[in-house]
């Protein structure tokens, strides 16, 4: 049985949750109701290093509607190995336990969760809370930390090391006729989804919770709640229906969920608890970074050299990793090659990964050096992209499964009108405004992870899919949808998807950008299931039109089951159903990475940024005014939601070029700007016009639906090719992100 003539995958469909979303019924974690619901309000330290020597209640204790506070001397009962808390997605380390002990290990840590009757009660009485210290000397600043960088002693699951040096890369740069060798640095970021961290507890009696969490994984956050409290799987379900954006903030469980579901334990209560803004910047971030690449080529423009060093920032107390510096060995041809990617210990919260990690900051360093390269050949920066073009993965010695970016780089070209690009920067201008035009090449994986899913087709041609996937905006509810309509060809309308819950079949994470290549995989193969059960009870029935037909010969439509190289020969749904005397035919599917094929291919999406900026001449005030990313992401679902995924991308890409940064005050070691009006993200004044191109990518091979996924790679390249149009305007290089308007007039 093929899959049937696709009506619904391919086509530009709007959110099947959209309407739910607009009138406000989707219910986010911290909006559901439960009976006796009481409120926690979590209370931060005032220090970076230290220890809590006295912490003074009783002022708290006497406001009005106070039901109990908690602190490190009256917690509840948790477990004591780190294994116990240890996430699905924990780097190396020692997890944070929230009020553990009186130690101190980072700014803004919680120190103490107060619960009242009224969120109002309980904010106010966590103001009146008073803690002593005993501070310690902390250093959050990563220059200070440089020189005491090491290789991380244990690799984090899932992210390779940087691969061994190829051929002789310190030779290679020394005798090439051109090189560059420059230091990059993209400040830290922190995370800002619209919906804010929340969990609601909802005690349920008998040793049972029902926990609404705002997480990029219930299973995820059900396995932490059940090892860190000793609970059993079957008595916690984790909801996570609706996520408003995550970005990677939601992979590990946050503070709120501990805090929640201790004290709804503790207090055999409904227990929410929620971040505000300003707590949200210690919740883990885009770790500071200082990188060094050196670049060498011929005169020609090919590459000859290419080193690259990473030290990065981690926590004192986890060793968290990204895959930063891989990328420069494989997005290019080069025989010689050096990376080394090292960590640096802050007196921070452990740093957590943000859309694209790894490959956000290390492309940002390689695209950049690489423009600069192009000047110094005196090449077109496009030019010099294609011109190292590495058609197999050079780390690896891996073919890729499928690479258009041949078709990125001439049809984002052919769209933003690249020929007509000055080479000379300054050279275009438009009265005090200086234009420039730069290029950037992006990389991201195109995972497909074990996913589990299940189809139920009912008598009255109704389908429901399900599986544990999350929808963190990426548009999962409606690309399953559209994969059961497709399936059985029928509405959209006729489908239910279910997600967004601890107790339907196992998903990872949400992230990765593995989704809907994984989810929608295992969602397909459920159908596929479903039909060869509906199948084998039609060619059973008496005088059955589909007796002689075997599986392949058959498909499922509108309510029918057929030949296909005779239609009339059918029978309803219905008809089969009722004969083998069924309600329904429920199957599950699983999809999961071939290990064969991994030993002989790789698997990336590939994009090409162009970006127009302005530059105003004396005031250094850049407008982004024109961006085209050109994806190559395979088979594409739903060019809509789609669109929408790289438009997010190339908006938090632009936030990196030129606003988001995290500011500390390192004598303190605290954060200053944890509020949206200092620390500066895009907001609609700041974006302009933005086209998205998918190129035509066939790829067999990389998952069972041929998709690549698309919720990181409009980020990966975007901050690169805008800092090269500011150079191109301007003639100004600045390699410290984000390009602020003082960083470029001192420049
Ligand atoms: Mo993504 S940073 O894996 O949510």
């Amino acid at each position: 049985m093929s899959v049937t003539e696709a009506s619904h995958i391919g086509r530009p469909t709007n959110r099947v949750d959209g309407p739910l979303k607009v009138t406000g019924q989707a219910r986010y974690a911290a909006e559901y109701p439960a009976p006796d619901l009481l409120y926690g309000y979590l209370v931060g330290s005032t220090i970076a290093a230290g220890r809590i020597t006295a912490i003074h209640l009783d002022l708290a204790r006497s406001v009005p509607g106070v039901v109990e506070i908690f602190t490190h001397e009256n917690r509840g009962k948790a477990a004591w190995l780190d294994r116990s808390w240890r996430d699905e997605v924990a780097p190396p380390g020692h997890p944070f336990r929230p009020l553990h002990s009186e130690r101190i290990l980072f700014d803004g840590q919680p120190i103490a969760l107060v619960v009242a009757e009224t969120y109002e009660a309980a904010r106010d009485a966590a103001s009146l809370i008073h803690a002593e210290y005993e501070t310690a000397e902390h250093c959050t600043e990563l220059e200070r930390k440089r020189s005491e960088a090491y290789v991380p002693p244990e690799k984090r699951s899932g992210i390779p090391p940087p691969p061994d040096p190829r051929g002789d890369a310190e030779q290679a740069f020394e005798e090439a006729p051109v090189k560059i060798s420059r230091d990059y640095r993209v400040n830290a970021e922190h995370h800002n989804p619209m919906e804010m961290f929340g969990t609601t507890c909802v005690f349920e009696g008998e040793g049972r919770l029902t926990i609404y969490d705002k997480t990029q994984g219930s299973q995820n956050a059900q396995g932490y709640v059940t090892s860190v409290f000793g609970l059993k799987s079957k008595n916690v379900r984790v909801v996570n229906h609706y996520v408003g954006g995550a970005f990677g903030s939601g992979l590990r469980p946050q503070h709120q969920l501990f805090f929640a579901v201790m004290a709804a334990i503790e207090l055999e209560r409904s227990v929410r608890v929620s971040l505000t803004r300003a707590q949200m910047f210690h919740i883990g971030y885009r770790p500071d970074n200082f990188q060094t690449v050196s670049l060498a080529a011929d005169r020609e423009g090919r590459l000859q050299s290419i080193m690259h060093d990473v030290v990065a920032a981690t926590s004192r107390y986890e060793d968290h990793q990204e895959v930063v510096v891989n990328w420069s060995g494989m997005m290019y041809h080069c025989d010689n090659v050096k990376l080394s990617y090292r960590l640096a210990k802050l007196d921070t919260a452990t740093p957590c990964d943000m859309r694209a990690p790894g490959a956000a900051i290390g492309v940002t360093a390689l695209e950049c050096a690489l423009d600069e390269l192009s000047y110094e050949v005196g090449i077109d920066p496009l030019e010099i992209r294609r011109l190292n073009f590495a058609s197999k993965d050079e780390n690896t010695d891996k073919q890729f499964t499928s690479k258009a970016l041949h078709a990125c780089y001439s049809e984002g070209a052919a769209a933003f009108g690249w020929n007509e690009r000055k080479p000379e920067p300054r050279s275009m201008r438009e009265r005090q405004e200086l234009i420039g035009w730069g290029v950037s090449t992006g990389m991201w994986d195109a995972f497909l992870q074990k996913a589990e899913a299940r189809a139920k087709l009912s008598a009255d041609g109704r389908l429901e899919v399900s599986t544990a996937a999350s929808d963190i905006g990426t548009g999962t509810w409606t690309i399953l949808t559209q994969i059961g309509a497709d399936a059985f060809g029928i509405p959209l309308e006729d489908v239910t998807a279910r997600i967004g819950d601890s107790t339907l079949p196992t998903s990872p994470v949400e992230g990765g950008s593995w989704t809907a290549a994984s989810n929608g995989s295992a969602v397909q193969a459920a159908c596929e299931a479903v039909k060869q059960t509906l199948f084998k009870h039609a060619r059973k029935m008496a005088n059955s039109p589909l007796a002689a037909a075997e599986l392949e010969d058959v498909d499922v439509s509108k309510g029918r089951i057929f030949r296909r190289d005779d239609p009339g020969r059918s029978l309803t749904i219905v008809e089969v159903m009722h004969a083998a005397d069924l309600q329904a035919i429920e199957e599950t599917g699983k999809v999961g990475p071939s290990l064969l094929q991994m030993t002989k291919y790789v698997s990336y999406t590939h994009s090409a940024v162009f970006a127009e900026v302005r530059v105003d001449e004396d005031l250094g005030v850049v407008r982004v005014t024109r961006v085209v990313c050109a994806v190559a992401a395979g088979r594409i679902l739903n060019p809509k939601t789609a669109r929408s995924q790289i438009l997010g991308g190339v908006v938090m890409g632009i936030g990196m070029a030129l606003h988001e940064e995290g500011i500390t005050d390192h004598r303190l070691g605290k954060i200053m700007n944890h509020n949206l009006a200092e620390y500066h993200i895009p907001a609609h004044a700041d974006i302009e016009d933005i086209d998205v191109i998918f190129v035509d990518e066939h790829d067999d091979k990389v998952s069972p639906l041929g998709v690549k996924g698309i919720g990181e790679i409009g980020i990966v390249g975007t901050a690169a090719a805008v800092a090269n149009a500011i150079f191109h305007a301007t003639g100004k290089r600045v390699r410290d992100f984000p390009i602020t308007i003082d960083k470029l007039i001192a420049a």
